[in-house]
């Protein structure tokens, strides 16, 4: 099955109102690419800012509580996010599971509280370099995704990323090899818990993507696009892993 490719970026913590400016040219790259969905996980403070500066663009979150509403200090819901005019949210990243110990049933309930929120989500597993060195990284991720997808869950609102832990921020990438193995057993997993709705889902690839290895990445199988972190924060880097994906069709 044909599916789109999506090159999401993920700002992390980092970017303030004057890297806005970012956005017009990501904008204008994703408009020279009409076959590519772009989008970009901007802050919380800059989701409104980002929004309204470029309507077009798919502006999203890093992640949401599992809750609408409350008393959550510090946290942000799917209906504030939708609000300020996001359209989609982050959610499982390993820096959240590793920084605030998210458990797979708590990726589960973000995932399930941002498509109630009326958010797209981008889920993400990936194994940590020793779960990879033990010959774990298939069991880890087919694990994840069955603990952390929702039921019901389609490629309509839903987008699996593969984001080895210890490819995120170093240069390293797992080999073509590597990747499209584990891809495999994730849309296999995903046709295990979803039947034929797993053609639809997207599965991404992050970890370390540049321009210089984009067009590599997107030709593995099964790779439908990629979430790119430090190569996403200005479009200098970023558009070049656009170009690549427009090229991959
Ligand atoms: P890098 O592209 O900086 O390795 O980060 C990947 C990532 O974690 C995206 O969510």
């Amino acid at each position: 099955m044909a599916r789109r490719k999506l090159v999401a970026g993920n700002w992390k913590m980092n970017g303030d109102r004057a890297a806005l400016a970012e956005l017009d040219a990501i904008a204008a790259a994703a408009r020279a690419a009409p076959g590519v969905d772009v989008a970009v996980a901007v802050p919380a403070t800059l989701i409104l800012s980002a929004a309204e500066r470029q309507p077009e663009l798919d502006i999203g979150a890093q992640d949401v509580h599992a809750a609408d509403k409350g008393a959550h200090t510090g946290d942000i819901s799917a209906p504030l996010v939708r609000d300020a005019g996001g359209h989609f949210t982050i959610v499982g990243h390993s820096e959240r599971r590793a920084d605030h110990g998210e458990t797979s049933a708590d990726v589960r309930a973000k995932a399930i509280a941002a498509h109630r929120g009326g958010l797209r989500v981008i889920l993400c597993v990936g194994e940590t370099g020793e779960e990879r060195d033990a010959g774990e990284a298939e069991a880890v991720v087919s694990r994840q995704i069955t603990e952390s997808l929702p039921d019901g869950a389609d490629g309509g609102w839903l987008t699996l990323a593969y984001e080895p832990v210890w490819a995120i921020g170093t240069g390293r990438t797992p080999t073509p090899d590597d990747i499209a193995a584990i891809h495999a057993t994730a849309r296999a997993t995903l046709r295990g818990l979803i039947g034929d709705g797993a053609d639809g889902v997207r599965i991404l690839y992050g970890g370390s993507v540049t321009g210089d290895n984009a067009a590599a990445i997107f030709a593995v199988p099964d790779v439908d696009g990629a979430l790119v972190g430090g190569a996403s924060l200005t479009a200098a880097k970023f558009v070049p892993i656009i170009e690549a994906a427009a090229r991959a069709g």
